[in-house]
């Protein structure tokens, strides 16, 4: 294995451990078995530094899982998902995923997807909505969390938020980055569209 497998391989034996051991997750969706490493070309974004370099003042019930996720961080494939048009340039210095496991992930595979998500201090994500049925899971650092019809909650480490099919959400941080897992388990294809106000 190389030293960019292992890293990977890591990563992926810290999400199952978590899987294991927490019902939230497992319950929304059962982890892929036999996921294989598929070589894809790693691509940076604004934030793939502030992911790498984020190693103290974790703020997470999960240190080895946070830190195996940040190892990664220069390894990957980094998107934004959205236009500067859509959602403007601040957003999109401070907001960037990679789709770790799903369809078109580092591990393939057609039974969910697992996106890692990381938004700096001070950002503002705005409305949007989906088809795909999402669970956020909160791995370090804090965020408030809106949705229609659901209370405002600010989520910190180990907590989870579900968001049903096109239901509009938005996420704002303040003084804390966070870093999440995104887990969506059907309708990959149809991708997050920001509402227009
Ligand atoms: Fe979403």
């Amino acid at each position: 294995m190389s030293k960019t497998e292992k890293i990977f391989d890591k990563a992926k034996n810290e999400i199952q451990n978590l899987w294991n051991n927490n019902n939230e997750l497992s319950n929304f969706v059962k982890f892929p078995d036999n996921l294989i490493l598929k070589h894809i070309k790693s691509k940076v974004a604004p934030v793939t530094n502030k992911l790498f370099n984020w190693k103290e003042n974790l703020n997470t019930n999960h240190k080895d899982l946070h830190l195996a996720i940040s190892d990664l961080s220069p390894y990957v494939n980094w998107e934004q998902g959205y236009e500067e048009k859509e959602v403007g340039k601040n957003f999109l210095s401070k907001y960037g995923f990679f789709e770790l496991i799903g369809p078109t992930g580092h591990y393939e595979t057609s039974e969910m997807a697992l996106y890692v998500n990381f938004l700096d201090q001070n950002a503002y994500y705005p409305w949007h909505n989906h088809e795909a049925e999402e669970l956020y899971f909160i791995v370090s650092g804090k965020a408030k969390f809106e949705c229609k019809d659901q209370n405002i909650e600010i989520l910190s480490s180990t907590k989870t938020r579900l968001h049903k099919s096109f239901q509009p959400h938005a996420i704002t941080t303040i003084e804390n980055q966070v870093l999440s897992f995104v887990i969506w388990k059907n309708k990959f294809e149809n991708i997050s569209k920001m509402i227009r106000g």
